[in-house]
């Protein structure tokens, strides 16, 4: 049903911690599973960070370059995945990213794959909701192919001066990629941390963007997220999870929404191939 991109720049935002955030209280619904994928190719730190390096075994991104060579990426996906649901349901699951950036040269060609497997395999018969990282580097790479093919693209910003002047470049780079290739970058917008002297609108205003969901500063409950540890009875309650829980049913509408905006073109807005298209039609 969705597939969301996360985005940052640099200066460490919160992306790796929101996109988890966002796995563990994704709404699942009729059977529905949630997958993050780490995909930010400046490497993974979920399996080093929340889960402390606990999960014995060879699991992760790196493995599907060798799997994209001998064509089965589609079937060894699914073996990369590591359970994060609290009962062992198998339905918040993690696709641990790179532990050597030096990984991410070899995998140029599988990018574009793996974002057509997240689009198939959202669908509604197929039940997966996908997260995705895409760290805080370029729109070119992972994050040109896997934007482009999700519904929506959620830069994670701070409401400092410092964290708006980062994203900019990071926002003006991933609008051109996505109107580039024919999708209007109208699914672009900001998940905004709760910290700084600027009001999240003006941050909104700088980076014309729209804001999709605020989130509270929240060190101890973000520590426990992004270097592991109990958190105990707090991180459970925390102002974090709890914001998290509305941020993803936010996120989740948007997509649908986003969805089925493009499905009924007559109320579709232009994209930039589409003005172009009518003027050359009217200059005819
Ligand atoms: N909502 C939050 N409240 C307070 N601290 C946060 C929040 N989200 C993240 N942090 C803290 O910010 C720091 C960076 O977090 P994280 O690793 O998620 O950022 P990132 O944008 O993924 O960075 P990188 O570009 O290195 O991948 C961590 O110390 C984390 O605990
Ligand atoms: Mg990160």
């Amino acid at each position: 049903m969705a597939v969301i991109a996360f985005a940052g720049a640099s200066g460490g935002p919160g992306v790796t911690a929101t996109a988890l955030a966002a796995l563990l209280t994704w709404p699942l619904a009729d059977g529905r599973r949630a997958v993050l994928a780490e995909c930010d190719p400046d490497g993974g730190s979920i399996a080093a960070g929340y889960l402390e390096s606990r999960v014995l075994g060879d699991y992760g991104l790196h493995n599907l370059e060798v799997a994209h060579r001998r064509h089965q990426l589609d079937q060894d996906f699914w073996y990369q995945l590591i359970d994060l649901s609290e009962q062992n349901t198998q339905d918040r699951l993690l696709l641990p990213g790179l532990s050597n950036p030096v990984q991410a040269a070899g995998l140029a060609q599988v990018w574009h794959r793996l974002g057509l497997l997240f689009e198939q395999a959202q669908t509604k018969d197929n039940g997966y909701d996908f997260l995705v990282d895409l760290g805080r580097s370029g729109a070119t790479g992972s994050a040109g192919a896997l934007a482009r093919s999700a519904d929506i693209v959620a830069v994670v910003v701070r409401r400092t001066l410092r964290a708006a002047s980062a994203a900019k470049p990071r926002v003006e780079a991933l609008r051109a990629a996505l109107e580039d290739r024919g999708r209007d970058s109208s699914r672009l917008g900001l998940i905004v941390i709760d910290e700084g002297d600027f009001r999240a609108r003006d941050i909104a205003e700088q980076l014309q963007l729209p804001i999709f969901a605020t989130l509270p500063h929240d060190p101890r409950a973000a520590q426990v997220l992004t270097h592991g540890g109990d958190g105990g009875r707090y991180f459970g309650r925390s102002a974090l999870l709890r914001e998290a829980r509305a941020m993803s049913e936010q996120l989740r509408a948007l997509a649908v929404q986003e969805q089925q905006r493009l499905l009924a073109p007559a109320l579709r807005s232009q994209t930039v191939l589409d003005r172009m298209k009518g003027a050359v039609n009217a200059a005819r």
